[in-house]
């Protein structure tokens, strides 16, 4: 399963890239305007520090201008990923920069049905949001089953790109279905490194390390 981080804060990717564990990067445009920045200049920044593909989304809503956005977008470096939302004029930018060989994030996918189009208008990602579900009451998760079932009858080779995550619980739920990414906001990657168990038991072998006077070093 890979990793993405969901954040334009260049600081916040540089140090969890150190990790190892980052295998990509979303942005949004909401993500963009928290940042402060020219969103050219954040991408090719994300795109230096990670190897993997940076989703960059497009904001303008009709197919000719959503096109020329994702051109520009792609020409920023060679691992953007160019997201668009799901619509009609979406999912056609989607088959247009696809068929090209551009790789394409289709974004704010809430159905198994809008997800089935992504696939065939040749999505390299689709991104179902789950916690915006959970948050109308729906079940996000159920989504993710679906759509991992679908692609798995079919063999369509578009990811299940889980976005929308809020907690741990999401990631390894999503990572049980089989789904293929999970983007995470920083938060969420930290809280996964936490268990009380591995605190106490650290702290247990140091005090009775620290009792035999030893050093490894
Ligand atoms: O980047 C898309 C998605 O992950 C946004 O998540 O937390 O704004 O619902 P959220």
């Amino acid at each position: 399963m890979k990793f993405f981080i969901d954040t334009a804060d260049v600081g916040e990717i540089r140090e969890l890239a150190q990790t190892g564990l980052v295998d990509g990067v979303t942005t949004n445009p909401s993500l963009i305007a928290k940042s402060g920045r020219p969103m050219a200049e954040v991408i090719r920044e994300i795109c230096e520090v990670v190897d993997g593909p940076v989703s960059a989304e497009v904001t303008a809503t009709d197919f000719e201008t959503m096109l020329k956005e994702g051109h520009y977008l792609a020409a920023i470096a060679s691992n953007v990923a160019v997201k668009v939302p799901l619509t009609v004029d979406g999912l056609k930018t989607c088959k247009a920069l696809s068929d090209e060989g551009t790789q394409v994030n289709v974004t704010l996918c809430f159905s198994a049905a809008q997800a089935l189009l992504a696939a065939k208008a040749g999505a390299t990602f689709v991104s179902p949001f789950v916690g915006r579900l959970d948050d109308i009451g729906a079940d996000g998760m159920e989504l993710i089953e679906d759509i991992v079932q679908i692609y798995g009858v079919y063999d369509f080779p578009t990811e299940v790109l889980v976005a929308s995550v809020r907690g741990p619980n999401h990631v390894v739920q999503a990572a049980k279905m089989g789904a293929g990414v999970a983007t995470l906001p920083p938060s969420v990657l930290r809280q996964m490194y936490n268990h009380p168990l591995t605190d106490k038991g650290l702290a247990a072998f140091l005090a009775d390390w620290k009792k035999t006077g030893q050093s490894i070093l």
